[in-house]
């Protein structure tokens, strides 16, 4: 099934200069990119998009984190595309995370794991209306789809 998700890129795999990586291993998964766009996300937005995770002890730290510099967030499509970026992504900490993920790959800590990614249909809803307005969502053929979908 088609579906939408929410990926961003924290602060880290943007200051480490791993922006362009993260992306083009989605872009040549076969992903398609509807949207995107770097900003600094201000605390009360954060709380907003780690609500599930208040009350936990790293919890404040997270806030910290995620609010240290800029992100940049996007918009996925793809069959099953919710799962698969979880995939690609790697376990959350990135000891655990198998050779061949982002997080497996490119980085060494829970509290550094470079990216973010919607874990359910619900949560991609809830993240893709927090981040982002409708007119930002773009619809676009991309030619190769037939070699990407059969
Ligand atoms: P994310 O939400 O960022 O995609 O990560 P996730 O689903 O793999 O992990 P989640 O449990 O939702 O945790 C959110 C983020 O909080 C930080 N964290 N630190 N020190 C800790 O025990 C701890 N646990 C989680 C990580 O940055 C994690 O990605
Ligand atoms: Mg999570």
């Amino acid at each position: 099934m088609i579906e939408r998700t929410f990926v961003m890129i924290k602060p880290d795999g943007v200051k480490r200069g791993l922006a362009g990586e993260i992306v083009s291993r989605f872009e040549s998964r076969g992903i398609k990119i509807c949207a995107m766009k770097m900003m600094r996300i201000q605390k009360e937005l954060a709380e907003r998009h780690y609500a599930e995770h208040k009350g936990k002890s790293f919890f404040d730290p997270l806030l910290g984190y995620i609010t240290s510099g800029p992100v940049i967030c996007m918009v996925l499509e793809g069959d099953n595309v919710i799962s698969i970026a979880r995939t690609m992504m790697g376990r959350t900490n990135p000891q655990d995370a198998d050779p061949g993920t982002i997080r497996g790959d490119l980085a060494m800590q829970t509290g550094r794991n470079i990216i973010h990614g919607s874990d359910s249909s619900e949560s991609a809803k809830r993240e893709i209306e927090l981040f982002f307005n409708d007119y930002e969502i773009l619809k676009y053929d991309k030619p190769d789809e037939p070699w990407i979908y059969e």
